[in-house]
């Protein structure tokens, strides 16, 4: 079997990572996206845009994997095992499914762990804050390798395809608020895949699933990855 699982924030809550959107201390309720994730974020103010992700990236890298994503790993060796195979596409930026153990991860909004040469377009490591002076080898600024509003999201050719070779569907930790990735569910189901949704509560397009369940990630994923590998 081909699984084609797409994750979102939720997946990461747990480990201490926050969302963007809903109750509590969501991340696009204490910040304004327009004034620190645009192209014209950056332009305008490319110091502040720095302190916003080199915040990000000190939590990231002081924060670990939870249940969920070393679940999702599980499946991941499982299903190859079964000769099947597991597509991961995430909205996130952080590693942690990487670090769980997941083999094939697709970052469709980007990786924080990256910087980018806003001029070449290279791409490095980056474990170190960034600031206005940090430079490429070609002398280009270095950005944060992350999607921003207004830019189109990395890897579709490859999302599509996977989707065209997918047997299920699933989303997971994902409000369904954000597109392309909030599409995906409607291409999956144009394709007649059967769809599941794992969510801490329904996302804005749950009536498009066929199986949805609510709870946190690092209870409900686990228990979903067994009842899948024992099937
Ligand atoms: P959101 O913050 O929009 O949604 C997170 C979802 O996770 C919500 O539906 C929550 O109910 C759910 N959730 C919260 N805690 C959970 C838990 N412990 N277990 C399971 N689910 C939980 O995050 P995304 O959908 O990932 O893009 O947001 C999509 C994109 O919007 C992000 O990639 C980012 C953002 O703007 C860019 O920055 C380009």
């Amino acid at each position: 079997m081909n699984i084609f699982i797409l994750t979102g924030a939720g997946v990461s809550a747990e480990s201490g990572l926050g969302v963007f959107r809903g109750e509590g201390a969501a991340l696009w309720k204490r910040y304004d996206p327009m004034q620190l994730a645009t192209p014209e974020a950056f332009a305008r103010d490319p110091a502040l845009v720095h302190d916003f992700y080199n915040a990000r990236r000190n939590n990231l890298i002081a924060a670990s994997p939870n249940a969920a994503h070393f679940a999702l790993a599980r499946l991941d060796a499982g299903l190859a095992q079964r000769g099947g195979a597991l597509t991961l596409v995430t909205q996130n930026i952080d590693d942690l499914h990487e670090r769980a153990g997941s083999t094939n991860v697709i970052h469709m909004h980007g990786e924080l762990l990256k910087a980018r040469c806003a001029s070449c377009g290279a791409v490095c490591d980056c474990r170190e804050d960034l600031s206005t002076g940090a430079r490429c080898d070609c002398g280009g600024a270095l950005r944060p390798h992350v999607v921003w509003f207004g830019e189109t999201p990395l890897f579709m050719e490859d999302i599509f395809a996977a989707l065209d070779a997918a047997d299920l569907f699933v989303a997971i930790g994902t409000s369904g608020a954000v597109y392309p990735a909030a599409g995906f569910v409607r291409e999956a189901r144009a394709r007649g895949l059967r769809c599941s949704e794992l969510n801490l509560e329904p996302s804005e397009n749950a009536a498009e699933f066929d199986d949805r369940r609510y709870g946190p990630a690092s209870e409900i994923v686990p228990s979903w990855v067994e009842e899948m590998l024992g099937s």
